[in-house]
């Protein structure tokens, strides 16, 4: 398994793939299981802002009295904390591959505190989900994008193990965000979240989820930022996620230049074990191409070292449809 051996925020991995964060990260045993099949590293379920602050309401909403709110308050969000706390302690306790705990949020205010717990109980880098959704039409894209900076610049105020974001694809410009990033102390970008989307059931005539599992199709939105992305001279790393259901499409994303890659939907449908037969087909094709690292193949497809960077470009479109009729 040293062939699959791999760095990422400066820790090292057995291999790239990470199980994402998710329901399947929340517990010891599934921790468990997830080394046990092979994984390189965990992200935990992620603490969401949301979910405490609903938490807090729905309970306190029951209650006539205000002191008792109060008191409900504290005890849900000190109560939700700990368990995840204790998550962290366990997964640390009984792994040897690095815990990574996930914050899903939208502001800065009220979590950076317990960020400091997290790397106290023993997290070895920390995954930030900002869910951010600009809904303001008077909010220029410019201020949208301070959020995001203004969040990181107070995190790394607060911790001091590896930041990783996890941010979404449509930025006006990601490479330019991926460098102010950068810039600001993050150590990895998780290329890309999987936001929640709303679909319409016409006879219920309900909004409803959109397919929670991702589809193969997916990848098409993120191979190309990822070439792009590692071909900058920018030493941030990138764990690509979205659409990976086998070992061959983690090789796609190795190849455009991801250190590691994250893995949900397909254990989801395949069950955790499934981590071993992915670093098995990962090792199989290794063997045809004769690699014996990662390294050596990674981001050889990428924006920088592709012959023929073009493809990565606009004029493909041209070149592509034009052949359609
Ligand atoms: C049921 C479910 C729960 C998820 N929960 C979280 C979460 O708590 N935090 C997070 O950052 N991402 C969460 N995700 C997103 C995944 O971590 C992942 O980024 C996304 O599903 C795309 O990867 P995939 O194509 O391998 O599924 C969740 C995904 C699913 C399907």
């Amino acid at each position: 398994m040293e062939k699959l051996q791999t760095k990422y925020l400066g820790l090292t991995l057995s291999s790239p793939l990470i199980v994402s964060s998710s329901l399947l990260t929340s517990t010891a045993g599934q921790l468990k299981e997830a080394e046990d099949s092979g994984a390189g590293a965990v992200v935990l379920k992620s603490l969401f802002e949301e979910q405490i602050t609903s938490q807090v309401h729905s309970l306190s909403s029951a209650h006539e009295y205000p002191e008792a709110a109060d008191y409900i308050a504290n005890y849900v969000r000190s109560n939700s904390v700990d368990n995840y706390l204790d998550l962290i302690r366990k997964a640390k306790k009984n792994l040897k591959i690095p815990v990574i705990p996930s914050v899903n949020c939208y502001t800065a205010e009220g979590w950076t505190g317990f960020a400091r717990k997290m790397e106290d109980a023993g997290a070895d880098a920390l995954e930030v989900n900002v869910f951010f959704l600009p809904v303001d039409r008077k909010k220029t894209s410019a201020e949208s994008e301070k959020l995001y900076l203004d969040l990181i610049e107070k995190l790394r105020r607060s911790i001091t193990i590896p930041i990783s974001l996890k941010i979404g694809f449509r930025f006006s410009n990601i490479l330019y965000m991926i460098d102010q990033f950068y810039m600001r102390g993050v150590a990895g970008v998780v290329m890309f979240n999987r936001f929640f989307e709303p679909d319409i059931d016409i006879n219920k005539m309900e909004i409803i989820p959109a397919s929670v599992f991702s589809k193969e199709f997916e990848r098409r939105y993120v191979l190309r930022w990822i070439a792009m992305a590692s071909a900058q001279d920018v030493k941030i790393d990138i764990s690509a996620s979205t659409g990976v259901k086998s070992g061959q499409d983690a090789v796609k994303y190795l190849l455009a230049g991801a250190n590691t890659v994250q893995v949900c939907s397909v254990l989801y449908e395949k069950g955790i074990s499934y981590i071993r037969t992915m670093n098995e087909q990962i090792l199989k094709w290794m063997k045809t191409k004769e690699f014996d690292s990662v390294d050596v193949f990674r981001g050889m497809l990428n924006y920088m070292n592709y012959d023929m960077p073009a493809v990565y470009e606009r004029t493909q479109f041209m070149k592509h449809f034009s052949t359609y009729e």
